[in-house]
């Protein structure tokens, strides 16, 4: 079975509890997420592809104005999305919004890698899973 960002989750908040506490937190805790995708690697990714518009904490980047504005990362809204569901966002991009279709650029590897990064996102936002 995946491990899940919603596991995943899980398995934080029980790490938070045994008192290792989320100030430890670091990506490489986060190693599994996303059907395996290296969030470390994902983190270079997002950093040369995506923070231009979604901002270095998912919630969108300063002083850019789209229509529709980026979406913010670390929403339940985006958060609760299944990993295939962002994936094939990611991949084919959303119709009529700046967010492109990533499949030119990114093999599907690193789009793994880029998602297990926007489920770090969102863990790190305290947003719900
Ligand atoms: C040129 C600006 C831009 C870049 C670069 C960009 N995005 Fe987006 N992104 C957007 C916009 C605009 C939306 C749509 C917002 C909406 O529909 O309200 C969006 C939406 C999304 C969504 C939510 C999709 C949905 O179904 O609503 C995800 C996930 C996402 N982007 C991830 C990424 C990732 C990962 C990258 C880097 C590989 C990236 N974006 C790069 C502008 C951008």
């Amino acid at each position: 079975m995946p491990i899940t960002g919603r596991m995943l989750v899980f398995c934080v908040l029980l790490a938070g509890l045994s008192g290792i506490g989320f100030s430890n937190l670091g990506v490489k805790e986060l190693v599994t997420s996303a059907k395996g995708g290296d969030p470390v690697s994902g983190r270079e990714i997002y950093v040369n592809t995506c923070i231009r518009c979604h901002g270095i904490d998912g919630k969108g980047a300063l002083g850019i104005k789209l229509v529709p504005s980026p979406a913010d990362l670390t929403t339940p809204d985006v958060q609760n999305r299944l990993d295939g569901t962002l994936f094939r966002r990611i991949h084919e991009g959303k119709p009529n919004t700046a967010m492109g279709a990533w499949k030119h650029s990114l093999s599907d590897e690193e789009i793994w890698d880029v998602l297990s990064y926007v489920r770090v996102l969102g863990v790190e936002s305290g947003g719900r899973p």
